[in-house]
């Protein structure tokens, strides 16, 4: 059995490793990650100034989902550029996540982690501010097409975007062709779908503090999300561009959905809030169950082959 997969030409002994965000902000939660079976390290997303985030609770669990809005709690991007290197022990890709309040933020922030010889990629999250009264970055393709063009101009290593999901035909087609026209070398598909509402009806109250209890979801109820933007990204893009499938995976069977739909590696975040590091392990040794029940042998074998009626 062979379950290694490769992102933006960078080379993973199995396709499964963490999500920016949640348990990967100090080193020790880092150190935790690359003593697991995770097969990738990510950061939470940095930003330029060290942040303290919302007020808490600001994380809530429902069933095996979850609800957030932690406003991005991090100490900053040059904290990371002297605790990213001490992860190189655990000999597996670092990929540094980064968001920038503004452009020129984000300009700062790249030009400080071409420098750090140990990161091996760098995601941009998209989900940035914008202009007062303009939606996240993302959902301005105008914008979007101009942070990724200067970006573009000055990053020097192999680098992609994290995307929140998008539900209609006409959005799928304008973000492709930003990212086609881009540098990128891979794309994470989804961020948590925005705006979402959970209550506790004991309480009969909402859920988490921040923004009135309005967050963003993760785990299971966000699945089928996931899996459509993967896929669209992957009809979408340039066969080059490497998909990342994020959102939901719980199981093997989730993993293997998201290859089978033509992810190249996955991403896990409320999964891996709800059970810890052990989760990676898992789930790569219940995709090699499944792929073995299936008869396959190689991740290639059913990647990006899902069947049409
Ligand atoms: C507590 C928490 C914090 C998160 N922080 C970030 C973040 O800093 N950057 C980011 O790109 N995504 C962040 N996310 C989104 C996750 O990376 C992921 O895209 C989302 O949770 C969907 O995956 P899941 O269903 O496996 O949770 C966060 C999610 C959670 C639950």
């Amino acid at each position: 059995m062979d379950i290694t997969t490769s992102i933006a030409g960078i080379k993973l002994k199995h396709p499964v490793f963490n999500a920016a965000g949640p348990i990967c902000t100090t080193k020790e939660e880092l150190d935790a990650i690359g003593a697991s079976a995770a097969s990738a390290i990510v950061c939470k997303t940095m930003t330029k100034e060290p942040r303290k985030g919302n007020p808490e609770p600001r994380y809530a669990d429902f069933g095996r989902n979850s609800i957030n809005s932690m406003g991005l709690p991090n100490p900053g991007y040059k904290a990371y550029m002297a605790l990213l290197p001490q992860l190189a022990r655990h000999e597996k890709p670092i990929i540094a996540s980064f968001i920038g309040m503004t452009l020129e933020d984000s300009l700062e922030i790249v030009a400080g982690l071409n420098e750090v010889k140990e990161i091996a990629a760098i995601e941009m999250n998209l989900s940035c501010p914008n202009l007062p009264g303009k939606p996240q970055v993302a959902y301005d393709f105008q914008r979007s097409g101009e942070v990724l063009a200067e970006v573009g101009k000055i990053i020097r290593k192999p680098w992609g975007v994290k995307l929140p999901p998008y539900f209609d035909e006409v959005h799928f087609k304008l973000i492709a062709d930003i990212l086609n026209g881009s540098t990128i070398q891979f794309v994470s598909v989804i961020n948590s779908p925005g705006n979402g509402l959970v209550i506790d009806r004991d309480k009969e109250q909402v859920a988490i503090r921040p923004k009135q209890g309005f967050g963003g979801i993760g785990g299971p109820a966000i699945k089928p999300f996931g899996l459509a933007n993967a896929r669209k990204m992957r009809q979408l893009l340039k066969p080059k561009t490497s998909v990342v499938g994020v959102g939901g995976i719980t199981t093997g069977g989730d993993v293997f959905d998201y290859i089978l739909a033509g992810a190249d590696a996955v991403q896990v975040g409320t999964a891996f809030m709800q059970e810890g590091p052990g989760v990676f392990g898992r789930l790569a040794a219940e995709l090699e169950e499944v792929m073995t029940a299936k008869g396959y042998s190689r991740i290639a074998d059913f990647r990006n082959k899902l069947k049409e009626w």
